[in-house]
């Protein structure tokens, strides 16, 4: 990763540059440990993860999905999106937020709801978050803009509505939500999903287990078995400045895992 691009995400996160007091330029930072012979563990919306050693899971109501088929390509999934009543964040929303990027990226992000930014404009990740999340993907070469599949990322969100206050989706918006999320997740293909924050990563996976247990491990979703792993949410980084260096060193293992 080049160092300019180093720098502009250190700054955005307002983590400044080691240098030794000598003013030699410091040795570069050990590589991020390659993950360890990965110890997947399976997520997918039919059976739930089982996450050893993490709290009970959360048992979603399987009805809300059952007997619903999202369209299997881009043109009939995103009319179907754009005109969805199948919850009732329909009533409420200004825009729906389908998804953007470029459609068989390599690495797909994955957040939890658009706020009042995204139900405006229809995107997912305009406001401030998502200027942050932007960075970030610079950081690591890679921006919503780009199709060429080092650069490209696809950015979409658990629940295509905005819930009304900014309230956490609910389980029953999660699940009418579901098969629009896998459908895109099928067609894009990524060799890579990144959740997001504690409700992605909950709502994903199927658990209520802590962020502080999930972030580690990488997991695997859906019948493709695609590896996700778990980071911090930009918004809850502009306000939890302490914890920037742990998304840095989580950005690094995504640079690695696509690399490789
Ligand atoms: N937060 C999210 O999780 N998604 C968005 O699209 C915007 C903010």
């Amino acid at each position: 990763m080049d160092s300019a691009r180093r720098k502009n995400y250190l700054d955005a996160l307002g983590l400044e540059l080691w240098q030794p007091r000598s003013g030699k330029p410091a040795k570069p930072a050990a590589p991020v440990a390659a993950p360890q012979p990965v110890r997947y563990e399976t997520a997918t919306a039919a059976a739930p993860v089982q996450l050893e050693s993490t709290p009970a899971l959360q048992k979603f109501p399987e009805s809300a999905a059952a007997g619903f088929e999202a369209p299997a390509d881009w043109q009939g999934l995103k009319p179907a999106v754009a005109g969805c009543t199948r919850c009732k964040l329909c009533s409420t929303r200004t825009n729906t937020v389908f998804g953007v990027g470029y459609e068989s990226a390599p690495l797909m992000v994955i957040g939890e709801g658009p706020g009042a930014d995204e139900d405006a404009q229809g995107e997912p990740f305009v406001g401030r978050a998502g200027k942050l999340l932007d960075e970030m993907l610079r950081a690591i070469g890679r921006s919503r803009r780009e199709a060429t599949p080092d650069k490209a990322v696809y950015i979409a969100n658990v629940v295509k509505c905005r819930p009304p206050g900014n309230r956490d989706p609910e389980a029953d918006e999660v699940q009418a939500c579901r098969p629009y999320l896998d459908r895109q997740i099928a067609l894009v293909q990524p060799r890579l999903i990144v959740a997001l924050g504690r409700i992605a990563a909950q709502r994903l996976l199927s658990t209520d287990a802590p962020l502080s247990k999930l972030r580690g491990p990488l997991y695997e979703y859906g019948p493709a078995h695609t590896p996700v792993l778990i980071t911090y949410h930009p918004a809850y980084l502009l306000r939890s400045p302490g914890e920037k260096a742990k998304s840095w060193a989580d950005l690094k293992r995504v640079h690695q895992l696509l690399a490789g």
